[in-house]
């Protein structure tokens, strides 16, 4: 693995503006389960019984019971060294930018500033019906909208959902004019995410812990686990 992450090492010093896209395979080491592995949410329960516009509208009580459990899941869990050293590499100029998948906020948290959540943030609340802000107390006593007497939920994006048009746009410029794209702990089976490796005239690195079967094909592959992987990178980059 050394000579591949030499090889990352080498990629990051000579590229002037570098994007990196995360997946929940990035905060599995803070102790967050991922979505597809075998540990993962999704081979456990079917995704459109709780991940759909149509499960919130039509089985609330299931849809809330989820997210109920994932928040509590979050609380025990902070960001780890992996995410901090990436806010650190955009402090230091090494990066310019994060878009995630993931809705725990971990790469904010870690101090990453320019970061894109593309699928929302589960720390945030709001009214389905009316859009009305609300908060994680009122969404956990499963109260309804203060306004409307709406479902609450929290900002994240669903199946059948359009992603946030800011955050989407973001990236898109951010990939386009990127020398590297690093990519790590995702499955790359979610459209449109799945799409932005292939939108990148610059080099891209996969950084997972499983082999994909995505058409996209990488420059460069390190399997294995996103934090010790960051760690060594910044280890090569301190010696530098
Ligand atoms: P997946 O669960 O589909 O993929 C996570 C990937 O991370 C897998 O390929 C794992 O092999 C890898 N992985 C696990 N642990 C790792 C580690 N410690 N280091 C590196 N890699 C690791 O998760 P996503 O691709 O993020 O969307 O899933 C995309 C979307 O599908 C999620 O945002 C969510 C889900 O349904 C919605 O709910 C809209």
């Amino acid at each position: 693995m050394d000579n591949l992450i030499n090889k990352l090492a080498l990629y990051l010093s000579s590229s002037s503006v570098t994007t990196v896209l995360t997946g929940a395979g990035m905060s599995v080491e803070s102790g967050i389960p991922d979505f597809r592995s075998k540990s993962g949410w999704w081979r456990k329960i079917d995704p459109r019984t709780v991940a759909t516009i149509e499960a919130l509208e039509t089985n609330y009580d299931l849809f809330h019971e989820f997210y109920c459990a994932r928040i509590r899941g979050f609380q025990e869990c902070y960001p780890h060294k992996g995410h901090h050293l990436l806010a650190e590499w955009e402090q230091t100029g090494l990066i310019q930018a994060i878009a995630t998948q993931n809705v725990d906020g971990f790469h904010l948290v870690a101090g990453s500033k320019n970061v894109s959540e593309l699928h929302g943030s589960i720390r945030n609340f709001r009214c389905n019906g009316c859009g009305s802000p609300a908060n994680k107390a009122d969404f956990l006593s499963k109260h309804t909208c203060v306004n409307c007497g709406g479902k609450l939920r929290p900002n994240i994006v669903l199946f059948g959902e359009m992603l946030p048009e800011q955050a989407w746009d973001t990236t898109l410029r951010n990939i386009q004019m990127s020398d590297l794209v690093i990519i790590i702990g995702t499955s790359l089976e979610v459209y449109p995410v799945n799409e932005l490796p292939s939108m990148t005239n610059g080099k891209t690195v996969l950084i997972n812990k499983d082999l994909l079967d995505s058409y996209h094909q990488f420059d460069l592959i390190i399997q294995g686990n996103a934090k010790e992987v960051l760690e060594k990178t910044d280890e090569i980059m301190r010696a530098k």
